[in-house]
């Protein structure tokens, strides 16, 4: 018995901890980086499949109304891209029109059109909008509101696509 245990302990004097740590750092560092490269590779189709999706859903086309329905200043309410995303369509002249999602870009309270003032008005906290070009004009909210952009074809008006306002 003695034998046996005199003989395990001189192999394990015979192991240099040293460098049995510099493997176990070194396969450390290659087990981590295989794995981030692994994820990295896993992960991009669905990067790039969410970028498509995401494109897809913008670039939807839903007819509005026909041309000439709506009188200058008035509006229509839709919803653009999804069901559930709230537009307003104004006509702002003879030939001009102007679309936006109407969740305020403060706390998402809808917005409305204010033809009096001929502005787009936020109640919930007095947000105001430039019908021009969406961009804030008074109160709380830090950005303009997503405008959807249009088409004109076959006597209709068109939501083609939005774009989220830069800043
Ligand atoms: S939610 Fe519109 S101003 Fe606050």
């Amino acid at each position: 018995m003695r034998k046996i245990e005199k003989f395990l302990r001189s192999l394990t004097f015979n192991i240099r901890r040293d460098k049995e740590l510099d493997l176990n750092r070194r396969g450390f560092v290659a087990s981590a980086l295989s794995l981030m490269g692994i994820f990295f590779l896993s992960s991009t189709p669905l990067v790039v499949l969410s970028k498509k999706i995401e494109k897809e859903s913008n670039e939807f086309e839903t007819l509005i109304a026909a041309q000439g329905d709506l009188a200058v200043g008035d509006s229509v309410a839709f919803s653009y891209p999804k069901e559930h995303d709230p537009a307003l369509l104004i006509r702002i002249s003879e030939t001009e029109y102007r679309a936006y999602n109407i969740k305020c870009t403060h706390l998402m309270c809808p917005v409305y059109w204010e033809k009096e003032d001929w502005k787009l008005v936020c109640p919930c906290h007095h947000g105001f909008f430039d019908v021009e070009d969406g961009s804030v004009l008074a109160g709380p909210p830090q950005r303009a509101l997503p405008t959807i952009n249009l088409a004109f074809k076959d006597n209709g008006i068109y939501a083609v696509s939005i774009t989220q306002a830069q800043h």
